[in-house]
């Protein structure tokens, strides 16, 4: 229950962050006993790069405390979205937190939402989208593949969120997102190899009033060939982007001086000019600059608008 409501002390079923440094942090269920790769029932150990954890231990522990392992320590988090992205197990390529947070925002998602996802994937997005619709909209959520959608609706129950979330597995790009939800819909999210195939099924599902449309798409041709049919369609104010998180880095450095009095007299006397070069080489400035590195391309990021009193074409 840790993702529904924050919390003070760790209980049992809780799910916590262990995090040993921003590259170093798991996600872990808290119960005594585990299953392990024989099907055997084991005690419940946690392994890291510094020792072990008896996970059961946690319990009664505070939020944000530090716990010991056998040769080392690390803080027991509770679970954001953005934690959960970084730590859930992968069952898919995942949407990460810059491109998930430019989707909460192009989406202009609030509480009171009701949203479609498909597909759920391994359910990154699914976490930050629940909690920006929160407390009384609701996230319907699709994917054809079985076993993601049964392992996705156990995590959903484990973390306290099946009240904001439906799950169906279902091929939408065939049978659409069904009649109960036709013209319901505040926004709609499509993860997909084929998003164009879905774009139909949205128009009906999206309200009478009008609604957002946006599609993550690794490839330039897929944005290509859905916005085509997003414009045939009668979608409007259509913008694709890509987001690159890139970072600034201020620190102190020391940096070389140049001592333009030195210059000047010169001529003067090479001793002195040497002896006041050496004082004055380098002094400690307070500097910015870009990251040495800029993270990869992920995907690109399309929203389109449904105009109100839309006209099914
Ligand atoms: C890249 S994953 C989605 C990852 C997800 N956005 C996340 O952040 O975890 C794409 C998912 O779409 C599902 N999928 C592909 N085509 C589909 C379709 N026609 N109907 C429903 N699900 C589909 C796949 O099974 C896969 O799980």
């Amino acid at each position: 229950m840790s993702f529904k409501i924050t919390k003070e002390v760790i209980e049992e079923g809780d799910i916590v962050i262990l995090y040993l440094n921003p590259n170093n942090m798991h996600s872990l269920e808290v119960k005594a006993k585990m299953c392990n790769k024989k099907g055997e029932i084991i005690d419940n150990i946690f392994q890291t790069t510094y020792g072990a954890l008896r996970v059961i231990s946690l319990i009664g522990q505070k939020y944000g405390s530090k716990v010991e392992l056998t040769r080392g320590w690390a803080y027991v988090l509770q679970p954001t979205p953005e934690l959960w992205t970084l730590t859930l197990p992968h069952r898919t390529q995942i949407i990460y937190s810059p491109d998930i947070s430019l989707i909460i925002h192009l989406m202009e998602l609030r509480p009171g939402n009701v949203i479609i996802e498909t597909g759920t994937g391994s359910g990154s997005l699914s976490h930050s989208l629940i909690r920006a619709i929160r407390p009384n909209g609701h996230l319907y959520t699709f994917d054809f593949h079985e076993q993601r959608v049964s392992i996705a609706d156990t995590e959903f129950k484990k973390h306290g969120l099946n009240d904001f979330v439906t799950l169906k597995k279902r091929d939408v790009c065939l049978e659409g997102f069904g009649e109960e939800l036709k013209y319901q819909i505040d926004a709609v999210f499509l993860d997909l190899p084929h998003p164009w195939l879905a774009i139909e099924h949205t128009t009906v599902a999206l309200k009478k009033t009008g609604g957002k449309l946006c599609f993550f798409s690794p490839c330039i041709e897929q944005v290509q060939r859905t916005c085509t049919k997003l414009i045939y369609k009668g979608f409007i104010e259509i913008h694709t982007y890509e987001c690159l998180q890139r970072e600034m880095n201020v620190q102190y450095r020391s940096l070389p001086l140049l001592n333009l009095e030195c210059l000047k007299y010169k001529h003067i006397s090479e001793d002195i000019v040497q002896k006041n070069e050496k004082r004055k080489q380098e002094e400690k400035f307070l500097t910015v600059t870009h990251a040495y590195s800029l993270p990869g391309h992920t995907g690109f990021i399309t929203i389109a608008t449904l105009p109100p009193n839309y006209a099914f074409k």
